[in-house]
Order: C-alpha cells, then structure tokens, then sequence
C-alpha cells in the first residue's frame, strides 16, 4: 500500500520542489527519494516504489492533471472507443525504471523493492470516468453494452501493463503488485471478464520473461470474489483489504497464497491500544501461514508519522500466536 505521501513533513517538502505532480512521478531523483524517505524513517522490510498507476493512460496519450481534489482526465468515449490512444508512448515510462534503478542501488540486499501498476479495470475506469467515480456507470455502461469495444481498451492497458512491470523488474524491482482498487463494484460475470481474466493474462506473461517473481494483486472490495481471485489469476500473494476478516483468509486464501494485510488505516490515524489490539489479532490469526503485515489500503495524510513508527516497534516485537 502506499507508504510514501502526505502524513511525511519530508515528502510534503519534496513535493513543494516539483511543478506537478506527474512531473514528480517521472523525475528519478525526487521519485527515488520519495521512495526511500518511509524505509530511512521506520526501516520496513520493503519498499514501495513512488509512482502512479495514472502514468499508464498518460503515455497512452491521455491528459491526466492531479488537481486538489485526485486525478481529473479527459474522459475516454464509449462510442469512439481507444481511436484516440496509441502505444507510441511507452518510453514515456523510461524515467521510472530509472527511479528503480536509483532506489535498488540505494537499499540494503535485505529490503525488498515492490514495483506496482493498476489492473486493467481500475485504470479503465479513471480512464472513462474521468477520475474517482460514486457508480462508474460510465464504464460499467459501456462495458455491458459494448464488451467487444470494452475488450480492445483492457487489451490495449494489458499491454503497456506487463511492458511497464517487465520494465520495471528489468530495472531491479523484486515483486510487483497489481492495484486492482475497484475491483469490489463489479457482479461477478464482469469481475471474472475484467478482473480475473486480465490479471491472469498479466500474471501468465510477466511469468514468461520472469519465472521467480512473485506477482501480488489487490482485489480491494472483492468480497466473497477473493477466493475465485486467488485460485484463478496465477498470483502469488493478494492483498486483502481491511474489510476481509483474518480467519477467513486463513482459511480459504492463505491455503493456496501469500497474503497481505489488512490494518485499516484509520487504525493506524488513532493509534494507542486501539491499535495495539487489531495489531495482535492480525497477527494471531494470520502469523501461522504465508503472510507480509501491511494495511488494507494507504496510509491516510492526516495519520501522525509517530504512530507509523509506534507500528514498526511493535512488529518487530514476535508475535503471540496462542
Ligand atoms: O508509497 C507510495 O506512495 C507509493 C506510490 C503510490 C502512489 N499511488 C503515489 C501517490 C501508489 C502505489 C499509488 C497507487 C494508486 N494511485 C492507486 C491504487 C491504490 C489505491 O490507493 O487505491 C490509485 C487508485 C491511484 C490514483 C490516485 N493517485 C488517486 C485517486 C490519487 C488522489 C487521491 C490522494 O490520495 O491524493 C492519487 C495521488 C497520489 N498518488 C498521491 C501519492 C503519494 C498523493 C498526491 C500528492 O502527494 O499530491
């Protein structure tokens, strides 16, 4: 999940150093440092490379701005389909290899690197939506009443996806994660057509080039989905959302994958016992198998950077696994 951002008085400042913020995405020398600014202050065991998942569509040759309220893009139209995109821009992208480059070079052998991108259908529906969306019933419309159409464009993000991850592991990233963020608002005749069926395809061809790398995907939302998920897509480990409970995902996930998770957020902005208590069930219930702690989703910006270290001692503390 996100570890770099807002809540860090030293990223708001490197932030204040770049015009924008694409511009701060693809600027190796801010993005490296934005990467390594969380591991210096809490020392975890990975990091997270800083980037975004809207620079996909951006050399697809979309507009995406970052303004103060998240991304706005020139929507896409269901009608002219991907006419207005093309696959030129894909050394759009070289800059952050580079940032990969700098951040391995500049993390211990013990740090794991993680690179990331969207998942087809998350990135599609900024890409037609515009931006964050309450229904998505602009993508969702198209997809149910052009799915040929729709297809072309979960190809075409397809695509410059598993250029943009080879790129990225090519460069020194030792696992990759697939944001799959709206993955939970589909039924699931579309979940399996968007979701599972690309990130399977995704996952099958990073496997070609890179046979050892661990693919992670975050179905956030996905429900009772999740299990379909992991036993459908290839991936090595999921992310699971804060909403998954522990014991289930023991159960029926970590059977068959690695998980990850799934603090909520808003524990971590309270901190305290609060905090300490969610810490140990998490643990409890899911320290007996493959697991790599982590919150269900980013770290929110008003969350005080003492309760991201309070969080860091106490995992490094064994855990009660009773
Ligand atoms: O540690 C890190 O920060 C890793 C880098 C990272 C960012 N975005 C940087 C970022 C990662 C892994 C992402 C993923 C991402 N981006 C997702 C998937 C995960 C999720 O959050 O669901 C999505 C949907 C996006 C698109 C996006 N980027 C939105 C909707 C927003 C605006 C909302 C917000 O929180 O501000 C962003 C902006 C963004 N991406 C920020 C960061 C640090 C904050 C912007 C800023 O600092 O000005």
């Amino acid at each position: 999940m996100r570890q770099a951002g807002r809540y860090l008085p030293e990223y708001r400042a490197l932030r204040a150093r770049a015009t924008g913020f694409i511009e701060f995405c693809l600027n190796p020398e801010l993005a490296a440092e934005a990467t390594l600014q969380p591991i210096r202050r809490f020392g975890m065991d990975a990091a997270i490379l800083f980037a975004d998942i809207l620079l996909v569509p951006q050399v697809l040759g979309q507009r995406v701005e970052f303004g103060e309220d998240g991304p706005v893009l020139d929507p896409l139209v269901a009608g002219t389909g991907i006419a207005g995109l093309s696959r030129v821009g894909f050394s759009g992208l070289d800059p952050v290899y580079e940032t990969v480059r700098r951040c391995r070079a500049a993390l211990s052998p013990e740090t794991a690197l993680i690179g990331f991108a969207g998942a087809p259908w998350t990135v599609a529906t900024y890409m037609v939506e515009g931006g964050p969306s309450r229904d998505f019933r602009r993508v969702k419309a198209w997809a149910y009443h052009d799915p040929e159409g729709f297809t072309e464009l979960i190809e075409l993000i397809s695509d410059a996806t598993v250029a943009y991850l080879s790129g990225q592991i090519a460069a020194g990233a030792d696992v990759v994660q697939l944001f799959d963020s709206w993955a939970g608002v589909l039924p699931e005749a579309g979940f399996e057509r968007w979701v599972i069926e690309p990130t399977r395809r995704i996952t099958a061809r990073l496997k070609e080039g890179f046979p050892t790398v661990p693919v992670i995907g975050f179905p956030r939302g996905a429900g009772l989905l999740y299990q379909r998920y992991a036993a459908e897509t290839g991936v090595a480990a999921v992310g699971l959302d804060t909403t998954v409970p522990a014991g289930v995902a023991r159960d029926h996930l970590q059977t068959r994958v690695a998980v990850q998770g799934n603090l909520d957020p808003v524990v971590l902005l309270v901190g305290g016992p609060a905090m300490h208590e969610a810490v140990r069930e998490i643990r409890r219930d899911l320290g007996g198998g493959p697991f790599v702690f982590n919150l269900g989703h980013g770290v929110l910006p008003q969350t005080p950077p003492e309760h991201v270290a309070a969080l860091a001692r106490l995992l490094a503390e064994p855990a009660d696994i009773a």
